[in-house]
Order: structure tokens, then C-alpha cells, then sequence
């Protein structure tokens, strides 16, 4: 069977789609002018809305009509993460996202990140509104998990002895906590607690997978298809795990090679990006790579198996394998 495209997938919830997508910018009311111009340049840029989608098929999943409180969900969940990329984007020093410019490349870094840092006050203001306690504490909980992700990853820039298990600590919190709280803030609306647990365990799976695929692509994407830069990694002395294991391979097998990519992991200098971009590509670390991202896709499609079985289910899981299916 051929896999859906996205656009097939989000069909299936495409009325509470719509009014989701609008949402996102229209919670916002910001008394500053610069506040919501900075915000409507970076969620106007585009963007899946793949964690909202998320949140609609698995409210509808778990129940199927519509529920004000998810799609509002959805807006809120969107807005975190466009807040992530905004902060995101001033650490990497990126000058593209979604194909435009960043807000920290159109403006500057203050502006940057003062406008993410009222994306997550404004984010919460809206959550607070739904007067649940529990949702606050996971969306609370998973805020200050991403944040240290983050750190995390900071710390280890420009760090060659970073390992895989390091990056996967990274990546929990940077990437996968918010599929989790996407999964876990559904459940709660609709009233489903027992399922936090199996939801909560998709959501770990495909974000870690989806996060896998973003750092393979990294190195075998390209500009136009991604809307960043190929190589960004390397310039940020990002150990991702394309990196860590084309080091490990390297090491052993060809240390000149080695030393050319250890000397820009540690210093970010790539001078020569597609002589480095060509040595992780044949060194047969992407091969684990992907290996790995499937080996996370298909946990998540397990966690699958315990959930209602209907055609939201169906979706999610096609979007599990669309996501793997970039790979491919
Ligand atoms: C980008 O996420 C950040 C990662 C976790 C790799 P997306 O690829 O979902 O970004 P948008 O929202 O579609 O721009
Ligand atoms: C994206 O991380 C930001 C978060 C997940 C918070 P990356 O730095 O790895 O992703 P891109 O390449 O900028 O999208
Ligand atoms: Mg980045
Ligand atoms: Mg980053």
C-alpha cells in the first residue's frame, strides 16, 4: 500500500483543521504591535502543524465529535512549538525556517527571543482558561523539559565524546516531549486518563523518530524540500547522531577523515561542508541512523495497536509512516 500524502491524512480532521490553523495566530492580542508582527511573520511562514494534528486525531480518536477544547489545544500546542523554533533559531544562529527568513535574521536576537518568551506566557494564559489542573501540570511539566533539552544540547556543542545515549536524552527533551504532550493533552480532554500511558508512549516513539529523520536529512535532504540549510548541524557543532556515528566509524576506519570531521564538530568550521556532508554519507553511519528512526516508528506504531481502532488511528499511523517514509 502506498502511503497517504499529508495532505490525505489531515482530511480526515480537515473541518477542525481549519479552525485550528486559525487559532494559532488569532489567539494571540498582544496590546504591541511588534509582538504580533514578529508572531504573524513566523507562524504566517507556514509549517506542518504536525503536533496539532496530532491533537485532533487523537481527540477524535478517543471520541469522535468535535471538541472546542481540542482544536483550542491544538492552536496552544502550535504556538509552543513555533516558540521553540523562534528561540531555537537565535542558539543555532539560523537564518532560515520554512523556507523564510528567521525572525532572529529579519529582526534581531532580543526581538527573537522576547517574542517566543511571550508565545509560551500567552500559551499558558490560554491554558489556564481551561480551568484543568492535570493539563496544566503535563503542559507545564513537558514545558520545562523541553527547555533543558535544549540546555542539554547546548552543553554538548562542539563535544565529540557526546554519545548516543546522550543525544537521546537531547532529543526526549528538545523534540519528543511535546508529540507527548500533543497525545497526553488529547486524552485528558477527553476524559480518556487511563490511556495517558500508551498515548504517552507514541508520542515519545514518533517524536523520537521524527527527530532521527530530521537529523538524517540533515545530511541527505535538501534546501528546498526542508526549507533550512543542509550541513546546519555541523556549522552549529551539533553532535546529532548521524555525527556521533560517523565519528565512531571513522575513528577506526579512516582517521584522516577523523580528524577532518572531529576538528569541525569541535571548532563548527565548515569551511568544507560538502567534503564533510560526502564523508558522513559514505561512511554508513545514515544506514544506522534510519535504522534506528525505524526501529523508534515502529515502537510508536506498537503503542498504536492498544488504541481504538478506527480511522483517526489509521491516520496517525499513516503519518508514522509518512514521516519514516522521508527516508526512504
Ligand atoms: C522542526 O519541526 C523541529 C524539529 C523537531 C525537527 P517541524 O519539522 O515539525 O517544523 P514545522 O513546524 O513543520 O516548520
Ligand atoms: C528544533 O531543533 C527545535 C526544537 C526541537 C526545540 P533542531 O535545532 O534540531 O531543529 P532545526 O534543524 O532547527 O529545525
Ligand atoms: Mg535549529
Ligand atoms: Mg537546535
Amino acid at each position: 500500500m502506498t502511503t497517504p500524502t499529508y495532505a490525505e491524512i489531515l482530511s480526515v480532521v480537515a473541518d477542525d483543521f481549519a479552525i485550528m490553523d486559525k487559532q494559532v495566530f488569532g489567539s494571540l492580542n498582544s496590546k504591541v504591535r511588534l509582538v504580533m508582527q514578529v508572531s504573524k511573520h513566523v507562524i504566517d511562514a507556514g509549517g506542518k502543524r504536525m503536533r496539532p494534528l496530532i491533537t485532533l486525531l487523537t481527540a477524535r480518536m478517543l471520541k469522535d465529535e468535535q471538541n472546542k477544547q481540542a482544536l483550542e489545544l491544538g492552536a496552544i500546542t502550535e504556538m509552543l512549538h513555533t516558540a521553540t523554533l523562534v528561540h531555537d533559531d537565535v542558539i543555532d544562529e539560523s537564518g532560515l525556517r520554512r523556507g523564510k527568513p528567521t525572525a532572529n535574521a529579519t529582526w534581531n536576537n532580543a526581538t527573537a527571543v522576547l517574542v517566543g518568551d511571550y508565545l509560551i506566557a500567552r500559551s499558558f494564559n490560554l491554558l489556564v482558561g481551561f480551568g484543568n489542573m492535570p493539563l496544566l501540570k503535563v503542559f507545564s511539566d513537558g514545558t520545562c523539559d523541553i527547555a533543558e533539552g535544549e540546555v542539554l544540547q547546548l552543553q554538548h556543542q562542539y563535544n565529540i565524546e557526546t554519545t548516543e545515549s546522550d543525544y537521546r536524552q537531547i532529543i526526549d527533551g528538545k523534540t519528543s516531549r511535546l508529540f507527548m504532550m500533543a497525545t497526553k493533552g488529547a486524552a485528558l480532554l477527553q476524559g480518556r486518563e487511563d490511556l495517558l500511558d500508551v498515548l504517552g508512549d507514541f508520542g515519545y516513539h514518533f517524536g523520537n523518530a521524527f527527530q532521527m529523520i530530521d537529523d538524517v536529512l540533515d545530511f541527505s535532504g535538501d534546501r528546498e524540500t526542508m526549507g533550512k540549510n543542509l550541513g546546519d548541524d555541523l556549522a552549529e557543532g551539533k553532535p546529532t547522531l548521524p555525527i556521533i556515528k560517523t565519528l565512531e566509524i571513522l575513528k577506526d576506519t579512516n582517521p584522516n577523515g577523523y580528524d577532518k570531521l572531529r576538528i569541525a564538530v569541535q571548532t563548527g568550521n565548515i569551511d568544507h561542508v560538502d567534503e564533510l556532508i560526502k564523508l558522513v554519507q559514505s561512511s554508513g553511519a545514515l544506514a544506522y541512523c534510519k535504522d534506528c528512526a525505524l526501529q523508534e516508528t515502529r515502537l510508536a506504531q506498537q503503542a498504536l495497536a492498544n488504541l481504538p481502532d478506527n480511522r483517526y488511528r489509521q491516520a496517525l499511523y499513516q503519518l508514522t509512516e509518512l514521516a519514516s517514509s522521508r527516508l526512504m
